[in-house]
């Protein structure tokens, strides 16, 4: 139908008659004439319909926005002064000649350019409009150039793109699965995949050597906004291939995709060990765009009366940490409390704190709620080791280890945007030694990364102090976000046994739920590793967008379910007793 896409039309089609089709953006009557902006997924082009040509001038005037209509008409120069410089196709516009309208449209329940007034379920429930905002479309667009360069890249390289089933047993990615019951197999559910993991492993067992897909992942999680229940991985595996050979190459993947679709070069990526990591940012995954860092302060605190410090400061377990915000002491008391009901989220029983006004006058100048309980020696040397300035603050937390790394770590972030500390666009990193395993709430032990990855140490290292065990898995982080994961893989069936037991997982049922796999180690299992980077995060980062949810074209809202279809729904009766399912009524 079309000759020109709407948004294409430059001034060298000047002269041209043309065809458009697309919807009605908008109309406008001015004093008889009227304009039509015409959209398609290309952008937008200024139509003008005079009462010369009545036929085609009534039908224009008859147009509602998002009527569909199909255009003839040439391409002709805007009017001196009427050149728009905001519009790529602002220095022309088509007179129109014929029109056609192909569909009408009923109002609809929001004008594209209100999409902010009505909220995202609205827009989630008519996402077939919400797409139409040319920002969305350009975000699609920029997902699919994404995947298109990442295919590229990978087919390049030799990866081979192999699809892993949907329908699985359940693979431990640490979520809860989402379960299909089987209708054939009466009491037996298939579990939707959390990742193709254990299916990635079985191809290198197989001999393909590089594989990579970009999947499908289902994981029954609690949701924010940078996690779906549904959502995309890019998913790698490579045999014979160590951790610096891996992380070589994938970080060389996500260097020319940004250089290619964002002109932005990343340079080299920063390594930095886990045990750095938590210690310097209270974060496995830290926003290196932000200065600040955490600086322990136990050894200071650990002989003052304040119990709330020396408490932790006493504890094995315990942390006591400062944070230095230079030029902070402009923040209100309003502010603080903010900030400490911001940290209790994190399960901190409050926030210190101490505004440095003139340190030259000692702890006079140090205005706090706390400097009375640490007396002038501790308070000056927090000063010295923190290297205070007149103008900053310094907020406190002391607890648990990981409540002080989880609260300061989350504050350093809140606070370095608040405050636009921000000192670099990109700040992408490596984390590496992650230890093998962390204690449970109830005092067992779960993997980090997930049960297959291979430690860095013999098995009976492994065995005899688990819990300093170190790990070959490997997180790149961008800008305070976890963009991808992986690991160098165990081969071996026996340390693989190793690690189930120190799991708790007993032969039994190792054998029930992965029995597979154990079985392939047995079989010339090569050396193997890979990592999965989620697409959706990918995207969310380069577009700039708030939430996975505005890269994803029918995502689900955050308690899981589809506005739009109405997913999950309800089943009849009889497609459950097919299932041999009956419903329990919830008390
Ligand atoms: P992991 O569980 O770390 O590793 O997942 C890899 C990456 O997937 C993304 N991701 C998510 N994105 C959106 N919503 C979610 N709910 C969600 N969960 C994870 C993250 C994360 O870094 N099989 C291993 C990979 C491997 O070892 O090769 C795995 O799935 O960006
Ligand atoms: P309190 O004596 O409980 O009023 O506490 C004095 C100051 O210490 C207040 O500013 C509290 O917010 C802060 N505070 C209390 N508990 C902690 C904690 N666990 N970590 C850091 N600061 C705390």
């Amino acid at each position: 139908m079309r000759s020109h896409y709407c948004g294409d039309l430059r001034k060298e089609h000047i002269g041209e008659d043309i065809t458009l089709t697309g919807w009605i953006h908008r109309r406008r009557d001015h004093g008889g004439v009227i304009f039509l902006d015409l959209r398609d997924r290309e952008g937008l082009t200024q139509v003008v319909f005079d009462p010369d040509r009545e036929e085609s001038f009534a039908l224009a005037d008859s147009c509602r926005n998002e009527f569909v209509v199909e255009i003839k008409g040439t391409v002709r120069n805007r009017p001196e002064g009427t050149v728009n410089s905001e519009m790529p196709t602002g220095e022309i516009e088509v007179l129109g000649k014929e029109m056609v309208i192909l569909n009408k449209s009923e109002t609809p329940p929001f004008q594209l350019d209100e999409h902010q007034q009505v909220g995202e379920d609205v827009r989630l429930r008519n996402r077939f409009i919400d797409l139409r905002r040319p920002e969305m479309q350009e975000k699609l667009r920029f997902r699919s150039k994404v995947s298109n360069s990442i295919r590229n890249f990978l087919d390049d390289n030799g990866f081979l793109d192999i699809e892993t089933p949907i329908l699985n047993r359940a693979t431990p990615e640490g979520a809860r699965d989402y379960l299909v019951p089987s209708r054939v197999h009466e009491g037996h559910f298939f579990a939707l995949p959390q990742s193709p993991q254990l299916f990635k492993q079985l191809l290198m067992v197989a001999g393909f050597d590089r594989y990579y897909q970009i999947a499908k992942c289902f994981r029954d999680e609690d949701l924010r906004a940078d996690r779906q229940p549904e959502f995309t991985q890019i998913d790698i595996e490579t045999s014979f291939m160590n951790e610096e050979e891996i992380m070589g190459i994938t970080e060389k993947m996500i260097r020319k995709l940004f250089l290619e679709l964002k002109g932005v070069e990343l340079g080299e990526f920063p390594r930095m060990p886990y045990s750095e990591a938590m210690l310097r940012f209270g974060s496995d995954k830290p926003d290196l765009r932000f200065p600040m860092e955490l600086v322990d302060v136990a050894d200071l605190m650990a002989e003052i009366e304040f119990k709330v410090f020396a408490g932790p400061a006493n504890d094995p377990k315990g942390r006591v940490a400062a944070l230095k915000v230079p030029g902070g002491a402009k923040l209100t008391r309003k502010i603080i409390d903010e900030y400490t009901k911001f940290v209790g989220i994190y399960g901190a029983k409050g926030l210190a704190w101490i505004k440095v006004n003139e340190l030259e006058k000692g702890a006079e100048g140090l205005q706090s709620p706390i400097v009375k309980f640490l007396g002038e020696e501790v308070a000056m040397a927090i000063m010295t080791r923190l290297g205070a300035e007149n103008g900053d603050i310094i907020f406190f937390g002391a607890d648990k280890e990981k409540v002080v790394s989880e609260a300061l770590g989350a504050l350093r972030i809140k606070v370095g945007e608040d405050l636009e500390m921000s000192e670099a666009e990109w700040a992408p990193l490596w984390v590496v030694d992650f230890p093998m395993f962390e204690e449970t709430d109830k005092g067992g032990l779960t993997a980090l990364h997930h049960p297959f990855t291979a430690p860095s140490c013999s098995p009976e290292a492994l065995k005899e102090s688990p819990l300093n065990a170190l790990s070959r898995a490997y997180d790149m982080v961008l800008n305070g976000c976890e963009l991808g994961g992986g690991s160098i893989r165990i081969h071996d069936q026996q340390m693989q046994s190793t690690v189930l037991e120190i799991l708790g997982i007993d032969a039994e049922e190792a054998d029930d739920k992965f029995g597979f796999l154990l079985d392939a180690l047995k079989y010339g299992a090569p050396p193997h590793g890979g990592l999965a980077f989620g697409l959706d995060r990918l995207i969310m980062l380069m577009t700039g967008s708030d939430s996975i949810r505005e890269v994803i074209a029918f995502p689900k809202t955050q308690s899981a379910s589809c506005p739009l279809t109405e997913a999950p729904g309800e089943v009849s009766a009889a497609q459950l007793r097919e299932l041999n399912i009956k419903l329990r009524k919830t008390p």
